[in-house]
């Protein structure tokens, strides 16, 4: 039994691998500031499963701010493994109102990593990137080894900006830390701000969905299972890595590459019902394409996406519904 830190535990992901965490009985201290970003009620309502396990400590405390998380850290006697989800996530928003984004993603994870770097016996720090930072990249599928300096949008700069503090700290101060750039995420208990969230409420709703760049987009589409396994499994391979060499990142994706057309097909066969579309340009920020290379992640960590996009839709469509439906 280990105790881990989960950032952004009331969050999507954050919520799935806690849980993970805790049904395999460790004990997860969750951090979570609870902002109303999307509906805080989503939040409450995944918080309050988590609270079911008598292993999950929950702060409702801002990362951003060092005092608060010195007091729960210190509270918590030792953290040494911690995960870190927790961030201002959204690439339109980002274009819309960046300052929420410095305070959680640059002030947040540099707190984050200056507690990592104190604790004496700490022992691995994994973090959250994204594909977005692959920005206009052309060549697919997106590999590791590719150039990732020309952010398109600000939300992909804080974590770009993310892997190089993350790879500062790794040079100056030798601790094992894991970059893991998360592919489109999506199931159950997912993010309302995300498509197929939109999609299938307004959908449900016989309202129009909003198909930006006339549908001509693509995506490579990961259920959160096979999100929570990787992430999870690369919590297990600490790295030191050797001097001159950089900290290890790698791309969590489902290597696959959806059009939103088809996407949006398989949604409307799981849901029974007719999309109406709303074509639209493309948006500022928005990246056309993304396919990962996972072949790294495959050989280090084991990972092993297994879950189609229309095995994953269904489960979405049917949480969706039940949860909705039973909603207060
Ligand atoms: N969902 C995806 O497709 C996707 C893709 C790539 C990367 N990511 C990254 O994965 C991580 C989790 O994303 P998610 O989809 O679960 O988003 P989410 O918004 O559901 O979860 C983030 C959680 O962090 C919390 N949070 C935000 N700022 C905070 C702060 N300053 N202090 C404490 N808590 C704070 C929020 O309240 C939220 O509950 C993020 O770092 C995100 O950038 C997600």
């Amino acid at each position: 039994m280990t105790k881990i830190l989960v950032t952004g535990a009331a969050g999507f992901i954050g919520f799935h691998v806690a849980k993970a965490l805790l049904e395999k009985d460790h004990i997860v201290v969750g951090f979570d500031n609870m902002n109303p970003y999307y509906s805080v009620k989503l939040k409450d309502a995944r918080l309050e499963l988590l609270s079911k396990y008598p292993n999950f400590h929950f702060y409702k405390l801002d990362i951003s701010d060092n005092d608060a998380v010195e007091k729960a850290w210190k509270k918590e006697a030792s953290l040494t493994k911690v995960i870190n989800l927790a961030a201002q996530a959204g690439v339109r928003y980002s274009i819309q109102d960046p300052f929420p984004y410095v305070t959680s993603n640059l002030m947040g994870f540099t707190v984050i990593l200056e507690k990592c770097r104190r604790q004496s016996d700490f022992k691995h720090l994994v973090y959250a990137s994204t594909s977005s930072i692959y920005g206009s990249n052309k060549e697919l599928p997106f590999s590791e080894s590719q150039k990732t300096d020309a952010p398109i949008s600000f939300y992909a700069a804080t974590k770009k900006a993310n892997e190089l503090m993350a790879q500062s700290y790794s040079h100056l101060y030798h601790f094992p830390i894991t970059g893991l750039r998360l592919f489109t995420v999506y199931g159950p208990w997912g993010r309302p701000d995300m498509s197929i969230f939109k999609f299938t409420k307004a959908i449900l709703n016989d309202e129009p969905i909003d198909v930006f760049n006339n549908g001509q987009m693509a995506r490579d589409f990961t259920y959160i299972d096979d999100i929570v396994q990787g992430i999870l499994a690369a919590l297990e391979k600490p790295i030191i890595p050797k001097a001159d060499q950089l900290h290890p990142i790698y791309n969590l994706g489902n290597k696959g590459r959806e059009s939103l057309l088809t996407f949006i097909e398989v949604l409307e066969k799981s849901i029974g019902k007719k999309a109406i579309k709303n074509f639209l340009p493309l948006q500022d920020g928005d990246i056309l394409e993304t396919q990962s290379d996972i072949k790294m992640a495959e050989k280090n960590l084991g990972y092993n996406p297994k879950t189609s996009i229309s095995e994953g839709i269904s489960n979405f469509v049917d949480w969706y519904k039940s949860y909705y439906h039973s909603e207060r």
